[in-house]
């Protein structure tokens, strides 16, 4: 993937809660899982892909949550922990891009849905953390409301132009129930900090969220101009 093709799927990429019956091309999945084996040996995650499993987000007539015709999804499954949560939003994320660049639509979903036990496969000390619904849309979905980045920035020195490129990105990254907690910190001397803007108690969504949004701000940013401090 180019930046330019990552940077129009962060652009057209929406939450996209019903699906067609138009199964996945066979190229398609070949990509999806090539990338999530390069995912996984990089992160230690345990990311799978379930295909033609409808049972995880219905069961007979009964629904599981807004979201229908699900049939593929990615299992982000993986250790317990707050940095193993962030990985989980970093590489998801750069998995729903992926599926986007090919055509693809797709919907984290932390909450409502059913873990059907032989779509996947879970090692000593594993868990589902979320899945994220994958296919084709009935529609694309629509934009949520893009707020303006200085709400989300604290500044020690005047914002270069790639780090307002990298906020806008952020600003257009899934989280959920669009909370948008988090904050970047620039400090001068391209050195950038993210963080969540509340304090956690228990099961959060913050740090997937925290992930997701760190890899929009990457792709929108330009992963030269600046490091994480
Ligand atoms: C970690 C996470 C969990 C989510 N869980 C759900 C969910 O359980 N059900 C759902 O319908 N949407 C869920 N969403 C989708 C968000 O509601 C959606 O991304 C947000 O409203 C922003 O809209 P957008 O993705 O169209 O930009 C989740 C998103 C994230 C990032």
């Amino acid at each position: 993937m180019t930046d330019m093709e990552l940077t129009e799927a962060i652009r057209t990429r929406h939450a996209v809660r019903k699906y067609t019956d138009k199964p996945l091309e066979a190229e398609k999945i070949e990509s999806l899982v090539k990338a999530i084996d390069n995912a996984n040996a990089e992160s230690g995650l345990h990311i799978q892909l379930a295909l033609n499993e409808p049972k995880a987000f219905s069961s007979g007539i009964l629904k599981y949550g807004a979201i229908s015709g699900v049939k593929n999804y990615f299992v982000m499954a993986g250790k317990k922990g707050r940095d193993v949560e962030e990985k989980v939003g970093y590489y998801g994320e750069r998995l729903v891009l992926l599926a986007q660049t090919l055509g693809l639509n797709t919907c984290w979903v932390g909450l409502t849905f059913k873990e059907i036990q032989d779509a996947f496969t879970l090692a000593e000390g594993e868990e589902v953390h979320c899945v994220i619904a994958l296919g084709y849309g009935v529609d694309g979905g629509k934009q949520h409301p893009v707020r303006p980045i200085e709400k989300f920035v604290e500044a020690d020195a005047p914002l270069p132009d790639w780090f307002k490129s990298g906020m806008e990105a952020a600003l257009l990254a899934p989280t959920a129930m669009n909370q948008q907690k988090f904050k970047f910190l620039y400090h001068g001397d391209g050195k950038v900090t993210a963080e969540p803007t509340s304090s956690l108690t228990g099961k959060s969504y913050l740090y997937y969220d925290l992930g997701i949004v760190k890899c929009h701000f990457e792709i929108g940013a330009g992963k030269d101009h600046f490091v994480w401090a």
